[in-house]
């Protein structure tokens, strides 16, 4: 009875007895180490493209940037963020499963980056930038969640608690706020617009939120217009302290002087032959717009170049060489000449024009015109360096002159600036810089 059923198993062991199987054994001993750590992703799969599509969105949507602490492990959080009404930090966003996402299921993770909610229910402030990710498309938010779930190591780090001013530390009120200001339609397609301008408004919009900085905002923090139908949309805003330009078709205050190729250039490199970037632009340029394709460069800058002016700025800048004329002849007649003479001429030159891509010219330059002086006093106070980028092996600095200067000597040659070679801006005063001086020395 037992003879036929032995037989059959023996038959059935017979070709694994005859197999080598001990390299086998190694293999799924292996497989099973390895396996659930590291999938490794073969080249070319659907599922490869997709975390190398996840990997580029999260560069240029500057996940990392905002994501990671200065000296901090890659997308660990603990950023700290100032904000007009308290300072929080960023989240942890490893795949730690304690204290990252690594607990979040795709749809957590997206009503996460789409609606502000975290997996616990938390609701998230927009200081991380929901309301322009709110407009992503699905399938970009899966490539983000298969990148940071298939390629970041996960980092046991905790998140610091956030410290705001009541009421702001209720996030329960934020709900409210959503009600009111979220808007996750999606981004607008317009067929007759072509490809390209469709693509930028996309990554204008949503992926790279550049109104999160460039568009005012109005009624609790929110932005007054997230797409081109607003007028007030990337119209120019303050941010941290800083002034975030006008990048709409304004003459001299906005984009209207730059062709497509200078803008694309400068989110390439921080620099063209108009201005070179800084602070908080500089960063971005640093961890996110360097690494834009150069389709979706010419994208960005084909729908910038379609926005028009904001403030009705329709003449051009129109040089006038007198300033410079004066400077020659050593006439100091106005306030802050002498100074520019001294300490700007070696580099931005009598002529207002510099040296395009190493010392900016100061001339028809949209951020010696802007209405916020806010950035210039910044600069002159601090100095800067030209953004860190792979394109350019040199930084330039711009030395800083506040322990140098005084504030009437710092608003008087900033105005200086902001009138000659054809400028034609309002006057900085003392009492600007004196209030840049005192916050920025708050900081610690
Ligand atoms: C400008 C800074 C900034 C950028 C850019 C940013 N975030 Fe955030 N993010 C934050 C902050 C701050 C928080 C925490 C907010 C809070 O505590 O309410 C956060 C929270 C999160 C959370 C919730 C995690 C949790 O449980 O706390 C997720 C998920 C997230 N971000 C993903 C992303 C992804 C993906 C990107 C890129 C597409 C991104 N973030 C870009 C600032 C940013
Ligand atoms: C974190 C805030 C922030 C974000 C996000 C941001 N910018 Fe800026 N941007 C600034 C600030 C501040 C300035 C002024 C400093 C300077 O000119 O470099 C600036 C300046 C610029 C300038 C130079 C304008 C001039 O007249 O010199 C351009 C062009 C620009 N940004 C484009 C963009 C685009 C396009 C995006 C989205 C891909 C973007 N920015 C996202 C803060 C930001
Ligand atoms: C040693 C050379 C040098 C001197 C001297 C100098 N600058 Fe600059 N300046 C630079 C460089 C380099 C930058 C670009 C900084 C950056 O991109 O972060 C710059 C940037 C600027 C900008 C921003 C322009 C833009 O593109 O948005 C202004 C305004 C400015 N300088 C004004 C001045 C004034 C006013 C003085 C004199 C008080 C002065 N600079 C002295 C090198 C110099």
């Amino acid at each position: 009875m037992s003879c036929p059923t032995g037989r059959r198993r023996a038959a059935a062991l017979l070709p694994v007895r005859r197999l080598p199987w001990l390299p086998w054994l190694w293999l799924s001993l292996a497989l099973l180490v390895a396996g659930p750590l590291r999938p490794a992703l073969a080249a070319g799969t659907p599922e490869a493209q997709q975390v190398e599509r996840g990997r580029y969105l999260a560069r240029i949507g500057n996940c990392a940037a905002c994501h990671t602490a200065e000296g901090g492990k890659p997308f660990a959080g603990g950023l700290l963020i100032r904000t007009a009404v308290g300072t929080l930090h960023s989240t942890n966003i490893t795949p730690d499963a304690a204290n990252g996402i690594g607990a979040y299921t795709l749809a957590e993770f997206d009503r996460a980056l789409r609606q502000g909610v975290a997996r616990d229910g938390r609701r998230l402030y927009p200081a991380m930038p929901y309301p322009s990710y709110a407009r992503m498309r699905a399938d970009d938010v899966t490539a983000l969640y298969a990148y940071l779930r298939a390629e970041v190591v996960p980092v046991a780090q905790r998140n610091p608690a956030p410290q705001l001013r009541f009421p702001y530390g209720m996030r329960s009120l934020l709900s409210v706020w959503n009600l009111l200001f979220l808007d996750d339609d999606p981004v607008r397609i317009e067929p007759a617009r072509g490809d390209a301008w469709n693509r930028g408004a996309y990554l204008v919009q949503a992926v790279a939120h550049c109104g999160a900085c460039h568009t005012p905002r109005g009624r609790l923090f929110a932005e007054k217009g997230l797409d081109e139908r607003s007028r007030h949309f990337l119209s120019g805003a303050s941010v941290e302290g800083w002034s975030a330009t006008n990048l709409t078709g304004d003459q001299v205050t906005g984009l209207g002087a730059w062709s497509r190729t200078d803008i694309a250039e400068f989110l390439r490199t921080g620099r063209n032959g108009h201005a070179t970037s800084f602070g908080p632009m500089s960063t971005v340029i640093s961890t996110a717009t360097q690494y834009m394709s150069q389709g979706d460069l010419d994208a960005v800058a084909a729908y910038l170049k379609s926005l028009p002016g904001a403030r009705g700025e329709d003449k051009p800048f129109r040089p006038d060489p007198a300033t410079a004329r004066q400077l020659h002849q050593g006439r100091f007649d106005l306030p802050g000449a002498r100074q520019y003479a001294v300490f700007c001429m070696p580099c931005h030159g009598a002529d207002g024009r510099g040296f395009a891509r190493v010392f900016p010219p100061l001339a028809g330059n949209p951020t010696v015109a802007d209405p916020d002086p806010a950035s210039l006093v910044n600069l002159l106070l601090d100095g800067a360096v030209t953004a860190r980028v792979g394109t350019a092996a040199t930084d330039y600095h711009m030395p800083g002159y506040g322990w140098t200067l005084d504030d009437q000597e710092l608003a008087s040659v900033l105005t200086f600036i902001r009138r000659g070679w054809g400028n034609r801006a309002g006057p900085v005063t003392e009492a600007d810089v004196a209030a840049r001086r005192k916050a920025l020395a708050t900081q610690p």
